[in-house]
């Protein structure tokens, strides 16, 4: 059998360049219905999806399909298209942060990462309103407005500004993330929830955040943002340092440096191993 072949570095340049038109353009979509205003639906009671989302994500799969016709989408609002079987698969979300979105509270963005054979080698993460542009290929290193990104010399939890994040079904389930929340916040320097995943792991990445971890995430929520977060030197696992899936649900993303204690303060285990 003949072994897979890896992107080149060319092409991978090129689906970069992809994302980042389909991003700007869905950019675009999002500070329009901003000014101009949107409907707001509920998918459930505290989970939103307005007229913006829709029309972002029309736009970024138009983009995309229009460049590479035979590649798969799997977008938040659309679901997958299993249409055809290429080995890439383009992962949205159009605007991670709706909630934030809706309230008009300005901190949002929009989020392409590209999979191939089950690895994330594309990934770019626009914050329309500061025109923070975060971008990364595999092996090549991660960017905000063409800046090389470094994760943060920090190396205890007590000194680490944190984020995290909860899902929409915080009321329905006990795996609701506040026990973990709660206990971090008395080992850490401090904790932020801003409300964008792809943002968060691109601030892990360029060093304004030292760790990053949430329970219940969706494929579209990290795509990106991990490409950032691993060519920046930082570290991305699941809740043990052995297996990370995107489609597993849970992450820490840190500098590397606070990895294990992070680890350690989600498993309530002691810098020592002991049960907290
Ligand atoms: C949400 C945001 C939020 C995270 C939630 C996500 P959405 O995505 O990324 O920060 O805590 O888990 O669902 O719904 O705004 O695209
Ligand atoms: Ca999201
Ligand atoms: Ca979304």
């Amino acid at each position: 059998m003949q072994a897979a072949r890896i992107p080149s570095s060319d092409e991978c340049s090129t689906y970069l360049a992809t994302a980042i038109r389909a991003a700007e353009a869905a950019g675009t979509v999002l500070l329009d219905c901003a000014k101009s205003g949107f409907r707001i639906d509920y998918k459930a009671a505290i989970n939103l999806v307005t007229d913006a989302d829709r029309q972002a994500e029309e736009c970024i799969v138009c983009t995309i399909l229009s460049a590479h016709p035979s590649h798969r989408i799997l977008a938040e609002e659309r679901g997958q298209d299993g249409s055809t079987d290429s080995p890439y698969q383009w992962i949205i979300d159009p605007l991670d942060g709706t909630t934030n979105f809706a309230h008009g509270f300005p901190f949002y963005s929009v989020s392409i990462g590209l999979e191939y054979r089950g690895e994330c080698i594309v990934g770019v993460v626009l914050d329309p309103v500061r025109r923070e542009l975060f971008t990364g290929i595999v092996g090549e290193g991660a960017y905000l407005n063409g800046q090389r990104l470094y994760v943060s010399p920090i190396d205890t939890l007590e000194r680490s500004l944190l984020v995290t994040g909860f899902a929409y079904n915080i009321r329905e389930t006990a795996d609701n993330n506040l026990d973990h929340f709660s206990r971090i916040s008395l080992r850490a320097q401090a904790i932020r929830r801003t409300g964008s995943a792809a943002l968060d792991l691109c601030y892990v990445a360029s060093g304004r955040f030292d760790g990053y971890w949430e329970v219940k995430l969706s494929p579209w929520d990290m795509a990106a943002g991990i490409v950032m977060v691993r060519e920046a030197g930082g570290v991305v696992s699941g809740f043990s340092t052995d297996h990370f899936s995107l489609y597993a649900q849970e992450l820490v993303a840190t500098n590397g440096r606070i990895h294990h204690q992070l680890l350690d303060a989600i498993h309530q285990r002691t810098d020592q191993g002991r049960p907290a």
